[in-house]
């Protein structure tokens, strides 16, 4: 059997490629675009909840958002090594990031106005992280799919933790209730577009289904997205900003209004509210890292010359 055969072969059996199996260039490249940008996501995601750490108005508040941001510091790590796996450079990663060369999520774009911003970032960002992760889970590269288990389960202590703030600030003031409204009002739109471009309109789906890396559409995901999270917000007594979505009984989901394509395109190229702001941040705390890094590499040059 040629090695492009025992590729496709593992492929159509639903087994996992593994890092020292061959595989298509194609392969290799799309794989490390798809986690690189997705530990991007998740190390520039720890900004906008991040901002909220000092002002969290309770020591409760300020523990759960504490371990929720050092989370996504964790699943980018283990990211960034998936993708070491397929020989990309971590560093090198991290220099395209800053140079604005690979992508990260459009939702993170996005500023955190008021506390509620994080209730529904964990309800609906990492709702909708978890829709689109779950599937990834049966990825078919093994190191990708192994860190996606972790990942999700964290994710759903996200998500659960960001209702259950929710819920609280529902039981509250009325002006606590108008916080919520708002800030999913601002929130709704961002998140559905975080699954990406319409089925129609997105180059690499149809490769990466075939690839089985994806499970699903864009298109798809979204729906069970949009189908999931209406009733969650009957149940916390919130109004989704949509006048169009409404239960379409012959196809057994939601009907919902047309997303504003041009927005995702502006916020992806570089030009959403807070594109500039997150990169720089990122490239400081890179720039301050540098001499953790070199101490490290020093440590460990020091041990392997004692050992040898
Ligand atoms: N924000 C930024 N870029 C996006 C977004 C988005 N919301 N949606 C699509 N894109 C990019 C794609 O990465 C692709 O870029 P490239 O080809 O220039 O590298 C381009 O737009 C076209 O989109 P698709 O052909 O649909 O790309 P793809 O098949 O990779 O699907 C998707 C995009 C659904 C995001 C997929 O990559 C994926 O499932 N990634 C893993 C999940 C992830 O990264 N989540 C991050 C946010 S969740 C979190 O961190 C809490």
């Amino acid at each position: 059997m040629t090695q492009e055969a025992a590729f496709t072969a593992t492929i159509e059996k639903d087994q996992r490629i593994e890092p020292r199996d061959w595989m298509p260039d194609g392969y290799r490249k799309t794989m490390i675009r798809q986690i690189a940008q997705h530990a991007h996501s998740e190390i520039i995601g720890m900004q906008p909840e991040g901002a909220w750490i000092t002002r969290a108005p309770s020591l409760r508040r300020k523990a759960i958002l504490l371990a929720k941001v050092q989370d996504e510091a964790g699943h980018g790590l283990y990211l960034y090594s998936a993708a070491e796996t397929l020989g990309a450079d971590r560093g090198d990663l991290t220099r395209r990031l800053i140079e604005g060369r690979q992508k990260y999520s459009s939702i993170f774009n996005y500023p955190t106005l008021t506390f509620a911003d994080v209730g529904v970032i964990g309800w609906l960002v990492d709702g909708a992280a978890i829709c689109n992760q779950v599937p990834l889970c049966r990825s078919s590269f093994g190191p990708y799919a192994r860190a996606m288990i972790r990942i999700c389960k964290e994710e759903s202590f996200h998500q659960r933790q960001g209702y259950e703030l929710l819920m609280t600030m529902m039981r509250g003031t009325e002006a606590q209730r108008d916080m919520v409204q708002d800030a999913v009002n601002r929130w709704w739109w961002p998140s559905l577009m975080m699954f990406g471009p319409p089925d129609a309109e997105s180059p690499n789906t149809a490769q990466s289904m075939a690839w089985k890396i994806k499970r699903h559409t864009n298109d798809e995901l979204r729906q069970r997205f949009v189908d999931m999270s209406v009733p969650q917000a009957s149940a916390l007594g919130v109004t989704l900003p949509d006048p169009d979505l409404r239960w379409n009984p012959e196809r057994e989901h939601h009907d919902f209004g047309e997303i504003d394509w041009s927005e995702l395109k502006r916020v992806i190229s570089g030009d959403g509210p807070l594109n500039a702001e997150r990169i720089e941040h990122r490239r400081r705390a890179d720039e301050d890292g540098e001499w953790v890094r070199s101490a490290a590499a020093a440590h460990a040059a020091k041990k392997q010359g004692v050992r040898g």
